[in-house]
């Protein structure tokens, strides 16, 4: 037993293989169920897909870098279901390509935002700030109330959903481009912000 083991940590090659085999199948058996398994597959209660201003407003997110600084992930932490409301589970991701969990709070988890502000507030907030939370240090987003959305751009980004097996039918494709047409960014930020949890029981 000991001269065989000798043979494998002294040969380079044998052993990244032998490495990459046992990794492989621990990766596999962590991984593969969770394709599988209804809590991690189906929305939790509740949980919606995304209407096609809110999916405009979470690619703004996304291309803002919002990630950077606020998470949308409440951990199972006393102190966190407290500040928050109740944990993240599984089923209220389903619908998020990419998710947008995050690494970092500088600003609030987001998680359950929805509901929690006015849309006024929001407008506001985004514009500057530090007109409603004086120290605050989150970024002002002006332009988000100058820019309009691309209603063409949306039915392609919605093809791509669709094709990954999100519940977008052809005819709200179809209808995309007239929901979003003469909408600007900021509304559409708004949209999504207030989304955020709202549907969760
Ligand atoms: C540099 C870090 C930073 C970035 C980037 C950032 N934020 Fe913030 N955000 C904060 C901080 C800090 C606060 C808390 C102070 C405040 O309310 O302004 C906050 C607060 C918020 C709140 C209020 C949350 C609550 O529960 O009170 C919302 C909503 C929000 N941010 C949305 C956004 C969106 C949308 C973006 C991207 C367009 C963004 N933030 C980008 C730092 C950031």
């Amino acid at each position: 037993m000991a001269f065989s083991h000798q043979k494998i940590e002294t040969r380079n090659w044998l052993m990244i293989v032998l490495v990459t085999l046992v990794v492989s199948i621990g990766g596999l058996v962590e991984i593969v169920p969770l394709f599988f398994q209804r809590s991690t597959t189906e929305p939790a209660p509740g949980v919606e897909n995304y209407g096609v201003l809110e999916l405009a407003g979470r690619d703004i997110y996304v291309r803002e870098g919002c990630y950077a600084c606020h998470s949308q992930m409440i951990r199972s932490l006393r102190s966190e279901t407290l500040r928050y409301g109740p944990y993240s589970v599984a089923g209220e991701f389903v619908y998020d390509h990419p998710f947008q969990w995050g690494s970092k709070r500088t600003g609030p988890d987001l998680a359950r935002v929805g509901g929690r502000y006015s849309d006024e507030w929001h407008r506001e907030h985004l514009i500057a700030p530090r007109n409603l939370v004086v120290q605050s240090n989150m970024p002002a987003y002006p332009w988000l109330a100058e820019a309009k959305l691309d209603p063409d751009g949306m039915v392609k980004r919605m093809r791509a959903l669709q094709a990954i097996g999100l519940p977008y039918t052809d005819e709200e494709i179809a209808a995309a481009p007239e929901v979003v047409a003469g909408k600007t960014e900021l509304d559409a930020v708004v949209a999504y912000l207030q989304s955020l949890g709202v549907n969760h029981q």
